[in-house]
């Protein structure tokens, strides 16, 4: 035993506190501790490593005067931690990236799938006993097959998403990233080249009938849908994230919502998460998750894995496998 000590501020799923009890000793709280906690802890110089899930929130002040060496985070974003200060305070950061890619594309074709079909509001009449029989005109939504999908970013999950996109039938757009623009080479497309669009923002916004959000949060992210994207994407259009809920102005999304100027929303993310923007929850054209991405048994097993070996890495002094801040 290396005499490496952890706190794990949420109890995350196997392999992770058995890689972590081999390397050393664990602490992991009844509750998620709250913002003074978490600073207690940072500060006591009792820990070398926090394994943190996305509520964990460390911001400058916090990294400026924690005595650990390393936050390992049981995700792949980590918008929950101010990595510029992080790195200045020399602190290591880890993530679990790629074991998600395919799960979280999944959910996005999944909100694509049930918002154009209406999925929740049929499962809600058949569940209060309105079904009354096959009818011409009920619940009709609108055609995946032959619409276009708009991705903002192009990175792993985005790419997951044009793959199941593809076989749907879909025409596929990218913008690899909104608002600004960077060339991609076909070299870089690889599987893609040929078979996906490289188009600007306004375009994207303009001429896509699902426009699906697959960007970090950052400050050029934030509010990245805004009232003036909104209005500018088709009244037919639907808009989903699986991304993080800030890049949407959420309460523009419900004021666009109800006047009709889009059709309708898939979100597993949101705002002021696990709060909901007012009247967001009253509106029938959305499918709501409440952050489930990832949530697959095997996905969360593997990020546990990943988190795991990051944290030992870093509680040992070397490099973790899933740096975010080498
Ligand atoms: C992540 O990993 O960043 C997701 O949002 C949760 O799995």
């Amino acid at each position: 035993m290396s005499g490496a000590r952890f706190y794990v501020t949420t109890p995350i799923p196997e392999p992770a506190l058995t890689l972590l009890r081999a390397a050393g000793s664990v602490e992991l709280p009844e509750e998620l501790p709250d913002a003074a906690r978490l600073r207690e802890v940072c500060l006591s110089g009792d820990y070398d490593v926090v394994v943190s899930q996305l509520r964990d929130s460390f911001d400058a002040d916090l990294l400026a005067a924690a005595k650990i060496r390393g936050i390992s985070n049981y995700a792949v974003g980590f918008n929950n931690v101010d990595i510029g200060a992080a790195t200045a305070n020399k602190i290591l950061v880890g993530n679990t990236p790629g074991v998600l890619t395919d799960a979280t594309a999944d959910v996005a074709m999944l909100l694509i799938m049930a918002t154009a079909r209406r999925a929740v509001e049929a499962d809600t009449f058949v569940r209060s006993g309105k079904f009354t029989g096959w009818e011409p005109n009920l619940l009709l939504g609108q055609d995946v097959s032959g619409s276009t999908l708009g991705l903002a970013g192009f990175g792993r999950i985005a790419r997951a998403t044009a793959r199941r996109a593809l076989a749907f039938g879909m025409q596929v757009l990218f913008c690899p990233r909104p608002p600004g623009d960077r060339p991609v080479p076909d070299a870089e497309l690889g599987e893609f080249a040929g078979r996906v669009t490289h188009t600007d923002w306004d375009t994207l916004v303009t001429t896509s009938d699902f426009l699906s959000l697959h960007v970090p949060l950052n400050e050029q992210t934030r509010h990245l849908v805004d009232a003036d994207v909104l209005h500018a994407m088709k009244p037919t259009a639907i808009l989903v994230n699986t991304a993080r809920g800030p890049v949407v102005d959420e309460a523009a999304l419900v004021d666009a919502l109800k006047s009709g100027e889009i059709a309708g929303a898939g979100l597993d993310v949101y705002e002021d998460e696990p709060a909901l923007a007012p009247g967001l929850a009253e509106l029938p054209n959305t499918v709501l998750l409440p952050h489930v991405g990832s949530a697959t048994v095997a996905v969360r097993s593997e990020m546990a894995r990943l988190c795991a070996e990051n944290a030992v890495a870093m509680a040992q002094n070397r490099i973790p496998p899933h740096p975010v801040n080498p």
